[in-house]
């Protein structure tokens, strides 16, 4: 057997997580030093009383340096440099406390120079998959890890609430159970890297217009059934080590400083163990409120928490020295639980990761993701046919701005995925001129528009039609209409963050939604459109026929309740062009033969087509009207590959959480529930009922 020291050396040199060799307890002395000097170094304790025992030893200067980063620059780089990181905070070296290093970009990839460009959340919000979910975490914890991070900054598991949202390209969508499903998936698979996932922006950070000050009005039921369900599932299931509050407020408190948020609910309710940070720069807004609200971390460097500031605060006796204490302690016991004090640091060894790995899946999470979303037998496109792209979206790298856009190490455009897989000539006109694409469209057998829309972070788009979602492009509304006229054959493939309005897609023949599919995209378009892969997505979010109001600057009252996304449009009878949860496979499936007994709904889904494919059954639960709960909420999916005339039985079972609503607490509502089961939120064939 080998020993903890050489396991530990080992560990180092190869890039593995300690995790392998945690719990073998010899007496060397490990990163943390010698149990004799330092008790807190001892393994065998728990680490709530490592914390305390490092806690005595420590100053309060040493503490209060814990309370905030310590590189301002890092961030302004990451996007091209590979030593820069996302937030440092450095550690103390009399007391063997480790620095620890953060990466960027957590939700998308890890943004420290180039490296596997993800595709975006919301690709795998469509994937409808916690396996993929977990893919996703694992690569991500695993890259960063490989590149010297002790914490990776996501998962980001805020609710897409306005279509328009900038950000929205990192969500999951507009669907709490769904979000929580994959949000923890991620976490587990991440933090078995030996990472920790900072799950982020807590809570209600659902827009970009007036980011730093806008206060979201939400009521508690509202809050506790849309808002904090993904946060709850990433505490509770996904054991998150850590959590970044929004720069937002709520209900008038900023997040990063509401007692209510995270105190009561987050450590109260949830058990949560881990530390908080803020979001960074602007996060933390108050020190006096942030260190008795809950705040341990402030990032990237500490302009509320201070040296000047904190002492100032303490000789004015607004907040007590148990007060910080309790703040370092949070930090410290997390690094203690998760081993960050026992191992070596990681070495910034970007050289081991396995890049044609990574590139694989994130090429496989892409077409898992891409939704098919109308297909008048144009599709999977005929060998030797000739196509004619079109668009500038076609020949460029699309992906959302902000922190978590990945530097791609070698980007595939459609443009360039469709050229190599093509067996037939392919043309390709950059749509600058509508007579020149027309006309390219009339020479080929299919016309494949590419068009995209621009999120980012930090700005709300002004409205969801293509014209508006990218000012800069070409007016790809009226490329698609004129292509569409010149050919019948015409698909449109969709590069976006989020919904679209598709004002044109009855005159289209195909309608392909590959979000902003990562730095393997290209390929996996090509795939799916001659039918190499399936389309794997189902639509996470609506897909409206109309442009909401803008966002709003100030206050922002959730007035719609629990109505958000396609719960409204169900609520209220409301027509959509797309409604969540679909999307076409290149087979057809059935549904049949449902059973409700007890809590546990079967139903078999059968591949009635002449191809394999995976369906999505989703089930979709309706409250006795009593409840005042929107109608047909999902409260269970999974994802089957089914070989033609291939049926599997599927189970799901619902827990008590599924059948209860909040009244200043969770109570479980009795009585009859509708439970339907189908293939999206607007087609569900089995309907039956379950009475408790
Ligand atoms: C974003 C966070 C991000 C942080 C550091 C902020 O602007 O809101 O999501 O983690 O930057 O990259």
């Amino acid at each position: 057997m080998i020993s903890r020291s050489t396991a530990l050396a080992l560990t180092a040199v190869l890039g593995l997580p300690l995790l392998a060799v945690a719990g073998s307890s010899a007496a060397a002395p490990g990163p943390c030093g010698s149990v004799s000097a330092r008790p807190w170094c001892d393994r065998d304790l728990p680490p709530d009383r490592r914390a305390g025992l490092l806690l005595k030893a420590m100053t309060l200067d040493e503490k209060i340096g814990l309370m905030a980063g310590d590189d301002a620059l890092g961030p302004l780089n990451t996007d091209k440099d590979p030593g820069a990181h996302e937030g440092t905070v450095d550690g103390i070296p009399r007391l063997g406390v480790p620095t620890v290093l953060m990466a960027g970009g957590g939700p998308a990839g890890i943004r420290q120079g180039p490296g596997t460009a993800l595709p975006a959340p919301i690709a795998l919000g469509a994937g409808f998959s916690a396996a993929d979910a977990a893919r996703y975490g694992r690569l991500v914890g695993d890259e960063g890890r490989r590149k010297g991070n002790d914490i990776v900054l996501g998962p980001a598991l805020d609710i897409l609430r306005i279509p328009n949202a900038g950000r929205g390209y990192e969500s999951y969508g507009e669907d709490p159970y769904l979000t929580g499903r994959l949000g923890a998936s991620w976490i587990k698979a991440a933090q078995k890297q030996g990472v920790l996932a900072m799950v982020k922006h807590y809570p209600a950070n659902n827009q970009e217009t007036d980011r730093y000050q806008v206060n979201a009005i939400v009521d508690p039921r509202t809050m506790q059934e849309i808002y904090l369900p993904p946060f709850e599932a990433a505490v509770r299931n996904g054991r998150a080590a850590a959590v970044m509050c929004g720069y937002n407020k709520v209900n008038g408190k900023p997040s990063c400083a509401n007692g209510t948020f995270l105190g009561t609910v987050l450590r109260g309710s949830w058990g949560f163990r881990g530390f908080v940070a803020s979001d960074w720069l602007a996060g933390a807004k108050n020190t006096v409120a942030s260190v008795r609200g809950g705040l341990d971390v402030e990032m990237p460097v500490g302009l509320i928490y201070g040296k000047d500031q904190l002492n100032q605060a303490l000789r004015e006796k607004k907040i007590t020295s148990r007060q910080i204490d309790k703040r370092v302690r949070a930090y410290l016991r997390t690094l203690f639980a998760h081993g960050v004090f026992d191992r070596a640091r990681y070495r910034d060894r970007p050289q081991t990761i396995n890049v044609a790995a990574n590139d694989r899946t994130a090429q496989a999470i892409a077409e898992n993701g891409i939704t098919l979303l109308k297909n008048k037998g144009v599709l999977p496109l005929k060998p030797g046919a000739s196509v004619a792209v079109i668009g500038s979206s076609a020949s460029d790298y699309i992906s959302g701005a902000g922190s978590s856009r990945v530097t791609p190490r070698k980007p595939v455009t459609a443009l360039q995925g469709i050229t190599a897989r093509a067996t037939g000539p392919v043309s390709y006109s950059d749509g600058s001129s509508l007579t020149a694409a027309a006309a390219a469209a009339r020479r080929a057998d299919v016309a494949v528009v590419v068009v995209s829309d621009a999120r980012e972070e930090a700005e709300d788009l002004k409205c969801i039609s293509l014209r508006c979602g990218a000012p800069d492009r070409e007016d790809q509304d009226a490329l698609i209409r004129g292509v569409a006229a010149a050919n019948r054959n015409t698909v449109v493939v969709l590069q976006t963050g989020g919904p679209v309005l598709t004002p044109w897609r009855s005159r289209v023949a195909g309608l392909v939604q590959a979000w902003y599919p990562g730095e393997r995209g290209g390929t996996a378009i090509a795939r799916v459109l001659y039918g190499d892969a399936e389309p794997g997505g189902r639509l996470p979010v609506t897909f409206p026929v109309a442009n909401a109001k803008a966002a709003k600057s100030g206050t922002v009252r959730y007035s719609e309740r629990l109505q958000v996304g396609y719960r409204r449009y169900n609520a209220r009878r409301l027509p959509v062009a797309y409604p969540f949860g679909h999307g076409l496979s290149y087979t057809t499936f059935g549904y049949s033969r449902l059973k409700v007994s007890g809590n546990r709904v079967q139903v078999t889904v059968t591949n009635t087509g002449r191809r394999a494919g995976s369906a999505v059954p989703q089930l979709y639960l309706t409250f006795p009207r009593s409840a005042g709960e929107p109608p047909r909420q999902l409260k269970g999916f999974t994802k089957v590959m089914l070989k033609p005339g291939r049926s599997k039985r599927v189970t799901f079972v619902l827990d008590k959480r599924s059948f209860s609503i909040w009244k200043n607490g969770w109570k479980a509502v009795g009585g009859c529930h509708t439970v339907e089961v189908g293939s999206s939120s607007r087609h569900l064939p089995l309907s039956g009922r379950l009475c408790r």
